[in-house]
Parts: C-alpha cells; sequence; structure tokens
C-alpha cells in the first residue's frame, strides 16, 4: 500500500498513530537543526518535518537533498504542531518522519506550482500537467466532474438513456467548418468529425428511443474565442413525442437542479423571452439580465429637432447608466472614443447628465430643451444622478453597439456578479438569416429546425420573417443551450434545402439517409444541446472555458503540450492516397 491516508485528511484525532502518504514536495523549509517539507497530493497539504533530535541522521541528511515536485512515500508519525497554521485544515498536525522514499526526482518546475504562479500562459500550456497540479486549475476539474454527475444523475432518473454516436461521419452542417479525416481504406474520401451529434440524435428518434442524452465531444473549425474551442463538449439531449414547451420545461429542470446541486440557489421559473424582444431591449440575443441599464428606444422623442445625425436614424436607443452623471467629462469622453473604435464601430455617443438638483446637462444642449431631456430620461428609466448614453444609426448596428457598450460598462461598474444566476429562455428565433458574403439564406440554427407551422407559406414571399420553433438557453449573458423542435416530415425537409439553395440532388447526396428515415415513421422529435465547458465556467464564476478543460488548445487552435497540428510522414501521406507539398525543414 503506498499511503494510508491522504495529505489533506489528517487531523488532532490522529496524533500518534502511525501514518504513510505519497506526495509531491511544494515547498521546502530548511532551518539546519530541522526541515519542514510540505507535501501535497490532490486532497491538501501535510507538513512533513524532520529534526535532529528524532530523525534518525540518515534520513535527515537524505530530506536535505530533497527538491521541488519530487514524489515522494513518507512514513512516520502524527504529532501536534507547536505553531499551528490556520490557513490549511491539516493545519494542527504534522507528519514526523522515521523513514522516506523517492518514488521519483523531478527537474525544478518552469513554474511555481502555487495559486499565484510566475507561469504565463504559453508556459501553463506547454506544461499543462504541472498546471494541473495547482488548486486553481485541479479545483476547476473537480467542479467540472461534480456538475457533469449532476448533469448524468438527474437526466438518468428523468428516464434519458446515454447513447453514444460516432466520430467518423460526413458533415453535419451547424454552421461552422468541419475537421476532416482522411480514410486509408476508402482512398480520396473523406470522414468529418461531427460539429455535433444532430443527425444521429434524430435518427435516435426514429428508432424509438424517445429519451436520448449524450455528454459529447464536438468538432468546429471556426475562430476561437474565449467561450469557444474547436474541440467542446455538449449535454447532448433529444425527445420524442413534445412540443417546445415539454423540452423547456424538462431542460429548465436540470438546470436548476444543477443549480442547486452545486451552488445551492433556488430560481424561479426561467424568463422567457422572443428573439425580438431581447434585440429591442438588451441589442442581444443573450442578453444579461442581472442589472438593468435597458434599452429605451427615443425615435418619437428625437427626432424633431435641427440634430440631423439623430433625424435621420433608423434608430435613435439609448440606456441609463446609474450613477454616470457624476463623471468627468474626461470620464465620458473616454467612453466616447471606446465605442468609435473599430471593435464597436459607433459614429458617435450623445450623453445627458441626470444631475442631482433636477438639471440636465447634455452633449446636444444645442438642439434639445429641459422637456426633451427629461422625457429622454423617463423614457430609459432614469434616476436623479444617472447618465444617458444614446447611439444612433442603422437598427441592428446602433442595437449592436449598445449592447456592447452595456456589457463593458457592466464589467467595469461591477454590476455582472458571478455569484448571480439568471438564466432566462430566449425563444422565436428567425429561421434564416441572411449572409452577406455568399448573397443567401442560411439557417439561423440548423437545417432541421421546424419552422412555425402557420409560418411555412411565408418562406416564399418573406423568407427573413420566419421564425422557427428555435430556442436558447442563456445564462449570466452567455448563450449555454440551444435548440428546437425538429422537422419531422420529409416533404417539409425537402422544402428547406430547397430554400437553403440546395438542389434535390445535393440534399439527397448529404441528407438522403435523413429523408429515407422519415419515411417510415419518424415520430415528433425536439430537443437541445448545452455547451458544457461554457456552462461549467459560468457556474464556476468565469466565462473563459479553457480554464475548466484539461487540455485546451490556445487561440491558433494549437495544442502546446504535444505540439499539434504536426506534419504527419510521407509514407503515412502515400498511404492515404494524400498528395500534399510538405514545407522543407
Ligand atoms: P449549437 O450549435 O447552438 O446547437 O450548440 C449548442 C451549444 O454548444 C455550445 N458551443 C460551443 N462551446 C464551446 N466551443 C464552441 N466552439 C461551441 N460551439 C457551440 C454553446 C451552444 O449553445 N445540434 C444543435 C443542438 C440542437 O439543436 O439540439 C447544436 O449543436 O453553448
Amino acid at each position: 500500500m503506498y499511503r494510508t491516508h491522504t495529505c489533506g485528511e489528517l487531523r488532532q484525532a490522529q496524533i500518534g498513530q502511525e501514518i504513510t502518504l505519497a506526495g509531491w514536495v511544494h515547498k521546502i523549509r530548511d532551518k539546519g537543526f530541522v526541515l519542514w517539507v510540505d507535501l501535497r497530493d490532490r486532497y491538501g497539504i501535510t507538513q512533513l518535518v524532520f529534526d535532529e533530535e528524532r530523525t534518525p541522521a540518515d534520513v535527515l541528511e537524505k530530506a536535505k537533498k530533497l527538491g521541488r515536485e519530487f514524489v515522494l512515500q513518507a512514513k512516520g508519525t502524527i504529532i501536534q504542531r507547536t505553531s499551528r497554521n490556520d490557513q490549511i485544515p491539516t493545519g494542527d498536525i504534522e507528519l514526523l518522519v522515521s523513514e522516506f522514499t523517492i518514488l521519483n526526482p523531478s527537474l525544478l518546475p518552469p513554474f511555481t506550482i502555487e495559486d499565484e504562479t510566475d507561469g504565463g500562459d504559453e508556459l501553463r500550456m506547454k506544461y499543462r500537467y504541472l498546471d494541473i497540479r495547482r488548486d486553481p486549475v485541479k479545483d476547476n476539474l473537480i467542479f467540472r466532474h461534480k456538475v457533469t454527475m449532476e448533469v448524468r444523475k438527474y437526466l438518468s432518473d428523468q428516464g434519458f438513456i446515454e447513447v453514444e454516436t460516432p466520430y467518423l461521419i460526413k458533415s453535419t452542417p451547424e454552421g461552422a467548418r468541419d475537421f476532416v479525416v482522411p480514410s486509408r481504406m476508402n482512398e480520396g474520401q473523406f470522414y468529418a468529425l461531427p460539429q455535433s451529434p444532430q443527425t444521429f440524435k434524430q435518427l435516435l428518434m426514429v428508432g424509438g428511443m424517445d429519451k436520448y442524452f449524450q455528454i459529447v465531444k464536438c468538432f468546429r473549425d471556426e475562430d476561437l474565442r474565449a467561450d469557444r474551442q474547436p474541440e467542446f463538449t455538449q449535454i447532448d439531449c433529444e425527445m420524442a413525442f413534445v412540443e417546445q414547451d415539454d423540452i423547456l420545461e424538462t431542460f429548465e429542470g436540470l438546470t436548476r437542479h444543477v443549480l442547486h446541486a452545486i451552488h445551492g440557489v433556488d430560481t424561479g421559473a426561467f424568463p422567457r423571452m422572443t428573439y425580438d424582444e431581447a434585440m429591442q431591449r438588451y441589442g442581444s440575443d443573450k442578453p444579461d439580465i442581472r442589472f438593468g441599464m435597458e434599452f429605451g428606444e427615443l425615435n418619437a422623442l428625437a427626432q424633431h429637432g435641427d440634430f440631423n445625425v439623430f433625424n435621420q436614424a433608423e434608430l435613435v436607443v439609448g440606456i441609463a447608466v446609474p450613477g454616470g452623471a457624476s463623471w468627468s467629462r474626461k470620464e465620458i469622453d473616454a467612453w466616447v472614443d471606446w465605442v468609435k473604435r473599430p471593435q464597436v464601430g459607433a459614429k458617435g455617443l450623445v450623453y445627458v447628465k441626470c444631475n442631482e438638483d433636477g438639471t440636465y446637462k447634455s452633449s446636444v444642449d444645442k438642439f434639445y430643451d429641459t422637456e426633451d431631456l427629461a422625457k429622454w430620461a423617463k423614457t430609459l428609466g432614469a434616476q436623479k444622478g444617472d447618465l444617458l448614453l444614446i447611439i444612433s444609426g442603422d437598427k441592428a448596428a446602433s442595437r449592436n453597439q449598445l449592447n456592447v457598450l452595456r456589457m463593458e460598462l457592466a464589467n467595469q461598474l461591477g454590476l455582472r456578479k458571478t455569484d448571480e444566476f439568471a438564466p432566462l429562455w430566449v425563444t422565436d428565433f428567425p429561421l434564416l438569416e441572411w449572409d452577406e458574403d455568399s448573397e443567401s439564406y442560411h439557417a439561423m440554427h440548423h437545417p432541421f429546425t421546424s419552422p412555425k407551422p402557420d409560418q411555412l407559406s411565408l418562406l416564399d414571399s418573406d423568407p427573413g420573417a420566419v421564425r422557427a420553433n428555435a430556442y436558447d438557453l442563456v445564462l449570466n449573458g452567455n448563450e449555454i443551450g440551444g435548440g428546437s423542435i425538429r422537422i419531422h416530415d420529409k416533404e417539409v425537409q425537402q422544402l428547406m434545402f430547397k430554400h437553403l439553395g440546395f438542389t434535390e440532388e445535393e440534399a439527397k447526396a448529404q441528407f438522403g439517409f435523413l429523408m429515407d428515415a422519415f419515411q417510415y415513421g419518424a415520430p415528433p422529435h425536439g430537443g437541445i444541446a448545452f455547451g458544457l465547458d461554457r456552462f461549467v465556467a459560468i457556474l464556476g464564476g468565469q466565462e473563459t472555458i479553457r480554464d475548466f478543460i484539461a487540455f485546451p488548445k490556445n487561440n491558433s487552435g494549437r495544442d502546446v503540450m504535444i505540439d499539434a497540428p504536426a506534419h504527419i510522414d510521407k509514407d503515412q501521406l502515400k498511404e492515404l492516397g494524400l498528395k500534399i507539398d510538405l514545407p522543407s525543414s
């Protein structure tokens, strides 16, 4: 037996007991006649003590040669510590070592294995196995495990069956590029790694599995951001014989269960908001509703004077920033510059100070009187002491710019509290979205999403107006899940493909298997997929999913630890029938 206990569990009750521990040397303090070693494992830290009086001389001498991150097995007696350390749970005791074995020495680690490390991002990624020894990373992985277990428990208790679907498949259109895998046995042909198990879970419904889930890796070759990885994990779910409300209730139940189990938080029924309402009130389809600063539209109140910027705008829209009236001119100008940066792209920002004494001071005093400004303040729900910030221009762009500003203000004002959880459903998404580059409509969710049945006829006349039975679950301003009621009728599916610009042959070649299946008694069905990495990160009070993934990729999609992707050798290429001009090395 390597160890009788872990480094996190010993207390005063074990004083006098003979104990064996195993772990890593975290820290060494050598006072000459006495030597302390903090021994660390996954469970905590226990102090080992060696001294001239009580430790055999050869053991003390050997201990003096220890280095950081050596792996030890240490035997001895638990004794009371003379000076307690109340920072750690084992701080009352220490292990008086009688003998120890070096199980493996270690090179000096390239960064300190501490909560606050001196290692930069890239270095920590290169030595991720050392990074995982640090509490913040280790705790995140344990946290992820707990969330995953709660998810599995809940879904299994609700009668869902976890079924694995293949990774070597044909393209599933979720809007990103595919990662492809060449086939040796079928030269010149490729598998695609699934962007999601979408078509397979629908086929499982045709197969009668009626409640499916899978915690599953998905692969998308898309530009990376803090909340995106090229391979990520979904809690993928599908149900048969359901309507939208059944799905929303079931997965609201899952989310509530997890929030309660992990944080003891009880949320009421989740608010539901249509896509149109979310865009109007927050300029975003994933609004953060933990704080106010809701949008107010000012067209009717601001397009009557000589201020042409507003007069010519499709939309004049603003927010009230709590306490902002006390900001200096310099501070406000900094925000004006901030929204004008190309990343935000606003042409300008109008401000109105709602002073405590009831007066107003604005950047458009030349054009509007107090009565106007008071009306704007009322529409934006401003209190005395608030600052109105107003953007105008094209409707979609103005909303987007004001959303970016609202979120940044909330970050800087500390309004996005990480221990507060505000979930909501956003429903009735547009079925199609216009893509400027290809000048065609794309499925906003995916091509298997059902249009609202009464809007099918609009597909020909006004495709952009058709709403879908599609919904997103939003938590604290992040899209943590998305799903839809599916088309289960071959004709409707064919019609969808037609509107997405597929010829009949293309649709048959890519999705013939699904349309064939629909002819053999496909039940009405629908589902959802949660982004597990995002869900876990937000539950953990963060928005960077990388910190909750054991071995993530960097922003260029590389694994810097194993150095992937990498070239493969000529023989392998030949075997796969691939001809690539390799750069000379
Ligand atoms: P969707 O594409 O909305 O739906 O994905 C579901 C959820 O997965 C998460 N997600 C990601 N997380 C990390 N990195 C990424 N690159 C990434 N891309 C997506 C998001 C998102 O809400 N098959 C459908 C689901 C369905 O209709 O049932 C689908 O994949 O949190």
